[in-house]
């Protein structure tokens, strides 16, 4: 079937799917969106309730369907799967999770699907590498949300500290998207200066301090809403609406999404966040960016530590 560039699918309409398919409605980015949950009323509802938004936003078709949709997609979106309670850490829903990943990819692959595979549901880095495995579709078709939303923190974090708009702020979080993530520090910028210059011009000279309590934050965000509200869902929404323009607009935007390694910082095998140009195909390439040697050892770590588990696991 001919691919449609304006149709995304939504696999999983819990928060953060239907915070997703909410932002993305409001995105203008698609002129259809098919919302499938193993709970159909709870499809249908978000449909309805989400489409009554239209008419303040932009016309499209928005519904509740079956995988029988999905053929055309351009992007498949799949948030599906069982979210972190207090006190859990994203890697203890690998069990849950890889399942039903499992389950899912396997009804995706009897269709005639030729888009883009997104992968938003936790332990992110690890469902996407069963994602491509259990597909077989190319690496580059095959993306996790990664740290893009970590990096996004990282980026507000900073700003407020700094004064100035995040979006002048070119910094990443990069590794697992969970609790051994890193702050690629030695690459971050600010409006072209070196961040510790520009922390400098703003009068805070206590750098390690800083560092350290910013990154924490960051690391920990999730632990801290999660706590308070049970669940973390506007974030990560806009994560997905950005990287799904950089595909449908083929903008080739940096962002670190979660990736297969063939070989970048001496890494194989295993699926993790570094900065990568995304397009219409998905990944055009990844961007290796410096790293000390402390922040090397660190993202050597990250992967060993995923590396352990999909060999539990795959
Ligand atoms: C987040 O970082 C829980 O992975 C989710 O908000």
């Amino acid at each position: 079937m001919a691919l449609n560039s304006r149709k995304v699918a939504m696999v999983g309409c819990g928060f953060v799917g239907s915070a997703s398919a909410f932002a993305l409605m409001q995105s203008k980015l698609f002129s259809e969106m098919v919302l499938i949950d193993a709970d159909q009323n709870r499809a249908e509802g978000e449909a309805l309730d989400i489409s009554h938004g239209m008419a303040f936003a932009s016309p499209m078709k928005i519904y509740a369907g079956t995988y029988d949709d999905v053929s055309d997609a351009a992007i498949i979106v799949i948030t599906a799967g069982a979210n972190q309670k207090p006190e859990e850490t994203r890697l203890d829903l690998i069990q849950k999770n890889a399942k039903i990943m499992r389950s899912i990819i396997g009804e995706i692959k009897k269709r005639d699907f030729e888009g883009i595979l997104l992968i938003v549901s936790n332990p992110v880095d690890i469902l996407t590498y069963i994602a491509l495995k259990e597909s077989g579709y190319p690496a580059n078709r095959v993306i996790g949300s990664g740290t893009v939303l970590d990096t996004g923190r990282f980026r507000y974090e900073l700003g407020e500290h700094l004064g100035v708009d995040s979006r002048s702020v070119h910094a990443y979080i990069i590794g697992e998207h969970g609790d051994s993530e890193l702050a690629a520090w030695s690459d971050a910028r600010v409006g072209g200066l070196k961040i510790s210059d520009f922390c400098e011009l703003r009068g805070h000279f206590n750098h390690e301090d800083s560092m350290t309590r910013i990154f924490d934050h960051v690391k920990n965000s999730a632990y801290e809403i999660i706590s308070k509200k049970h669940a973390t869902y506007y974030g990560i929404a806009m994560a997905v609406v950005r990287i799904c323009s950089a595909i449908v607009r083929d903008e080739k935007s940096i962002m670190p999404v979660s990736s297969l390694m063939t070989g970048e910082y001496g890494l194989y095998d295993v699926v993790l966040s570094i900065p990568a140009v995304v397009d219409a195909n998905g990944i055009e390439t990844v961007v290796p960016i410096e790293l000390s040697e402390t922040e090397l050892l660190a993202l050597k770590k990250s992967a060993d530590i995923l590396k352990d588990i999909l060999k539990d696991n795959v």
